[in-house]
């Protein structure tokens, strides 16, 4: 089914619905939207859980004021493009691709985007085709850790680090990535390489290997006491081309460290806006911090520059991997909500993955 070609019957779509903010959610019927301009529809197999996908009332009123009810929400999805809209080339019905789905961005705040949903609508340039070797349940880890990386690491008002590519050059560079065993801090670690920088990174030693293997050069603990000192000395001479503060608590030592390295002073935070905005206010002389919105890079060249560009090959190629391991915590839009309360009580460089 195209655009171009008359449909037969809409399918019929199913959805997690979240009828207020707050509110448990319910699973019931949905229409089946068509997409527009430079969209597809997606037969979801495998939607990613997120920390923003669990928040509470209170939460979804402090970080996403403007989402009206009810809402379809979820980031990740990876399934089958069963229809594509006007202007788009790159897919076709039948292709396995990924997508960060976007109802939730104040410019769409759109149901018929979410990702809790049998057929998701997504933007174009906000998907990338997944290789064959690659299931729907580990491609589903990526979207919205991927982007949220992306935007701290390569949009003007972040890092601004030089995009990824397919064969960069070794920079001399340094990338401090504080957080690399969180789903953001995979994706961080593994961009920033593939944009040539050397990446030092803070985990539980547990996950110091799984760092390395992402392509980390030094990892420090990020639970010891010493850890600003010892990033401080895992930089060297650097320099730092810019830091990126990812999990709670983390800002203020990476505020410190750039403080101290040579090099770079911009940190990119990952925190809710106005923590980082209330943190950055004890900024140290020189560091400037900036706030990461994961979705922002729909509206600006880094969105097809990572989906449309660097990603398709990359994960082909294997020079990219879909970290961290997906585990499945159940089949069904139903098994989400028990899903996203196993995910409040925290993993450790794991996703949580259900399939549909
Ligand atoms: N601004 C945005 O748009 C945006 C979007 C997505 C996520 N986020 C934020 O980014 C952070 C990471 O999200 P995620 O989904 O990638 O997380 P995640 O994968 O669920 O994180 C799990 C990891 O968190 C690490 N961790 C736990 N507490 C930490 C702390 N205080 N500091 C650093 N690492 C810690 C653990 O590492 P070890 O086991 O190695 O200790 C574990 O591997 C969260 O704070 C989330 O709210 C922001």
């Amino acid at each position: 089914m195209t655009s171009e070609t008359p449909p037969g019957p809409a399918p019929e779509n199913l959805a997690l619905w979240l009828p207020k903010r707050g509110r448990p959610f319910e699973v019931g019927p949905a229409p089946y939207t068509r997409p527009g301009a430079n969209e597809v529809v997606v037969r979801a197999r495998a939607v990613g859980l997120n920390l923003v996908d669990g928040i509470p009332g209170v939460g979804y009123r402090l970080i996403l004021p403007w989402v009206t009810f009810p809402a379809v929400i979820g980031g990740d999805v990876a399934g089958e493009v069963v229809e594509v809209g006007p202007g788009v080339v790159r897919f076709r019905a039948g292709d396995r691709v990924l997508g960060h789905a976007l109802g939730l961005e104040r410019s769409t705040n759109r149901a018929a985007m979410g990702a809790f949903q049998r057929y998701v609508v997504l933007m174009d340039h906000m998907a990338s085709p997944i290789p064959d070797f690659l299931s729907f349940e580990q491609a589903a880890v990526l979207p919205l850790q991927l982007s949220t990386a992306a935007t701290g690491l390569f949009q003007r008002d972040g890092l601004g680090l030089a995009l990824p590519t397919a064969k960069p050059p070794e920079r001399r560079e340094t990338v401090l990535v504080w957080g690399g065993s969180t789903g953001v801090g995979s994706n961080a670690i593994q961009l920033a390489r593939n944009a040539g920088y050397r990446v030092v990174a803070t985990a539980s030693p547990r996950n110091f290997d799984y760092l390395r293997g992402l392509g980390a050069a030094a990892t420090i603990d990020r639970n010891s006491p010493a850890a600003v000192d010892e990033l401080v000395a895992a930089i060297g001479e650097g320099p730092l081309a810019g830091s990126l503060a990812i999990g709670a608590g983390s800002l203020p030592k990476v505020m410190a460290v750039a403080a101290r390295a040579p090099g770079g002073k911009r940190v990119s935070s990952a925190a809710p806006g106005l923590v980082t905005r209330i943190l950055a206010l004890r900024a140290p002389r020189g560091v400037a911090v900036s706030g990461i919105w994961g979705g922002a890079l729909k509206d600006n060249e880094v969105g097809p520059a990572i989906y449309a560009d660097f990603l398709p090959t990359a994960l082909a190629t294997g020079v990219y991997r879909a970290e961290p391991q997906a585990e499945i915590v159940g089949d069904g839009l139903d098994a989400i909500p028990a899903g996203l309360q196993r995910l409040r009580k925290g993993v450790s460089a794991r996703k949580l993955v259900v399939t549909l």
